[in-house]
């Protein structure tokens, strides 16, 4: 039983099927899947803990882990930052990741399997250790050493690197889950589901929350966000759905350049910014309607822009944000109307 009702639809040829469907791809035409909530999401009049959100969670392992309840700090008059390096493995993922962990583990998968830029595979090996599950990770050679380090030596992943980038990660992992039948984890629909929580307690710690300012990678996070704002907004939980500002790094920004075009064109990752370094974004479609429905706006940030706002968070906080966390602040002092009520992601921090 899961603890909400819900199906899923592929977003592609719109085939449906019901959560005992063992698979976050569509068997009709590998398209990605969408969890819908018939009877809608459902709130406590209080937050205490993450877990508070739990009935809007398509899941029915009950496992809790301490992550989420991120800070939320006052950074000028009406502007916040969110905290997202504040969990189990400094990034906003481990929201996304308990959730499919927990997936994999009812459909009694032995093994996991993921494509990342690194934090992603770095979070799920975390939590999928800790669940006793094998997992295999596809990433590109070029991805941050550290990163990789961590991921097999630290959390016993098995690693296969890719002569490429992350979107030809992501077509290995998939292949790879076929051919091993392994559970395919990243960014899919139960990440995107589980990453709605950071909306969700935005909303609960600053009232009327006019602007949200997001780094955009997959743009799984971007899309997540929005799709809770309209779930707290249709509950009648926040008067109005914020403007959604997504960052990207001017070396790689696929969102940005296919902004009025009907598909997204593929660019190839230049940036030092490894976390946000994807070139065709899996939610991509998703973000520009984000964007476009709740009046909010695409920026780019140069190499230039994300070093010397890293330098500046370092200065004042004495804590180093890497570049893909640091991009929001760093599109923020881009933004000329800064009277909005504000809340900025500071995503990660594994440099
Ligand atoms: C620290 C950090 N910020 C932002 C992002 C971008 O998130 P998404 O890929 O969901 O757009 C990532 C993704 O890996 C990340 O690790």
């Amino acid at each position: 039983m899961n603890f909400v009702d819900y199906n899923l639809v592929c977003n592609i040829c719109k085939k449906k099927y019901n959560s005992n469907y063992n698979s976050q791809i569509c068997t009709s035409c590998d398209g990605i899947l969408e969890v819908v909530y018939p009877k809608g999401a459902s709130f406590p009049e209080k937050m205490k803990t993450l877990w508070d959100f739990e009935s809007n969670m398509p899941r029915s392992h009950y496992i809790h882990y301490e992550l989420g309840n991120t800070k939320v700090i006052n950074y000028d008059k009406n502007t916040f930052l969110k905290l997202e390096f504040y969990n189990p493995t400094k990034s906003f993922k481990d929201r996304g990741s308990v959730i499919e962990i927990a997936k994999a583990l009812e459909y009694r998968y032995g093994e996991i399997v993921c494509a990342s830029t690194g934090n992603m595979a770095y979070s799920l090996a975390y939590y999928a250790k800790l669940a006793n599950l094998k997992v295999r990770v596809f990433i590109s050679k070029n991805a941050n050493k550290d990163k990789i380090r961590y991921i097999k030596e630290v959390h016993d992943a098995t690693i296969t690197k890719v002569d490429g980038d992350f979107t030809l990660a992501q077509s290995e992992a998939l292949k790879y889950s076929y051919k091993n039948g392994a559970f395919l984890t990243g960014d899919y629909c139960y990440r995107k589901e589980g990453q709605r929580s950071v909306a969700y307690e935005i909303a609960y710690q600053i009232n009327n929350v006019e602007r949200i300012i997001s780094p955009i990678g997959n743009a799984t996070l971007f899309s997540a966000l929005y799709k809770a704002f309209v779930e707290l907004k249709n509950a009648n939980k926040i008067k109005n759905i914020p403007k959604m500002i997504g960052i990207e790094a001017q070396k790689c920004a696929p969102i940005a350049r296919s902004f009025n075009k009907k598909t997204l064109t593929y660019v190839k990752p230049n940036t030092d910014a490894d976390a946000i370094a994807v070139g065709m974004p899996t939610y991509g479609m998703e973000a520009i309607e984000a964007i476009k429905n709740s009046n909010g706006d695409i920026l780019t940030v140069s190499e230039s822009e994300l070093y010397s706002e890293q330098n500046n968070f370092y200065k004042k906080y004495g804590i180093i944000v890497e570049l893909g966390g640091i991009a929001s602040l760093a599109g923020y002092k881009k933004i000329i109307t800064k009277d909005k009520n504000t809340v900025i992601l500071l995503t990660g921090g594994n440099v």
